[in-house]
């Protein structure tokens, strides 16, 4: 852990920011993509090291923060439970106390939303939620930035989330309460989203089983796997209950006629998308893949850089 001034904040969901400090995060991000781009050269985290822990697969986030922290001047380093003693039972209090001694951020994809909680609280750096089985709050930092770009502020706009409830449902839902969008959740009955996630944001979300209705004058849809990390035993009974649930062109006619559609990725073409739609002239999932190192460098700057 090196000396700084900063006040300790973690990033565990989108409702550790406010709205003032999500947009300024854009902000940030869409100006060190362009920086970069250009090719200029900034290195604000020089000497700094990141420590990422993943419990789940990854393309992305890996690859994302390793970069953004290369581009950055510092470092990062790929911990899997497999060859880390983190796999072999070390408490998580003591991995966060020991890891948090000898880097200035960690970073953590893993099952249980509790376990990155429990992880924060016994760190002395900033911890960055990578993906839980709960949230996905670093890929909406990528999603809003990429809605940004494409079309201005996301406040008063209509939103659709087509199919589960998942982390990254979740994750929308915060992000509508705080940027102020209307979302319209269409999912199966038995996959809709938690109810503490409802609670939290029902001033802004509808749930419904109509996907035409929901996806009728929006501005945005987006969708996600059926079957999430962890989950994988449950494919044959979600790919029957989300059936009716896949974004085709025939939806994407029923939304504005300058609609976006984004998907975090990894898709499943014929699944939740047709390749149509994913390949098609209003998905903007390459930029949004892309943007995830944008959006988590401006973030990484906000927690670390005093
Ligand atoms: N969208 C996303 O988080 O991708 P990865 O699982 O590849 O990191
Ligand atoms: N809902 C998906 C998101 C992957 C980035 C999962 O958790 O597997």
């Amino acid at each position: 852990m090196s000396a700084t001034n900063k006040t300790l904040r973690h990033f565990l969901t989108l409702t550790d920011l406010d709205a003032s400090e999500f947009r300024a995060l854009i902000t940030r991000a869409i100006e060190l993509k362009t920086m970069q781009h250009q090719g200029k050269i900034f290195e604000p985290l020089k000497n700094k090291v990141l420590a990422m822990i993943f419990e789940k697969s990854s393309t992305r986030t890996r690859v994302s923060f390793e970069s953004g922290m290369a581009q950055f001047g510092g470092h990062a380093i790929f911990l899997s439970p497999r060859d880390t003693q983190l796999g072999r039972g070390e408490p998580i209090e003591d991995s966060a106390r020991v890891l948090s001694s000898m880097t200035d951020c960690l970073m953590v994809r893993t099952f249980e939303h509790e376990k990155a909680e429990t992880l924060a609280r016994h760190s002395s750096v900033p911890v960055i939620n990578g993906l839980t089985d709960d949230v996905h709050p670093c890929q909406l930092l990528a999603d809003m930035q990429t809605y940004f770009e494409h079309r201005g502020d996301i406040k008063g706009k209509t939103v659709t989330w087509v199919g589960d409830g998942n982390n990254m449902c979740h994750s929308y839902m915060h992000a509508a309460k705080i940027l102020e969008f209307k979302l319209i959740i269409a999912c199966p009955q038995g996959f809709e989203p938690q109810q503490k996630f409802i609670d939290e944001t029902r001033d802004f979300i509808e749930i419904t089983q109509d996907v035409s209705a929901a996806c009728t004058d929006s501005d945005l849809i987006v969708t996600d796997v059926w079957a999430s990390m962890g989950q994988e035993e449950e494919q044959k009974i979600r790919e029957q209950a989300f059936s009716d649930y896949q974004v085709t062109d025939k939806l994407m006619a029923l939304a504005n006629d300058d609609a976006l559609f984004m998907h975090c990725l990894p898709a499943h073409r014929g699944e939740e998308v047709s390749a149509d739609v994913i390949d098609g002239s209003k998905s903007v999932v390459w930029d949004e893949a892309e943007n995830r190192l944008h959006a988590q460098k401006a973030l990484l700057e906000f927690l670390l850089v005093d």
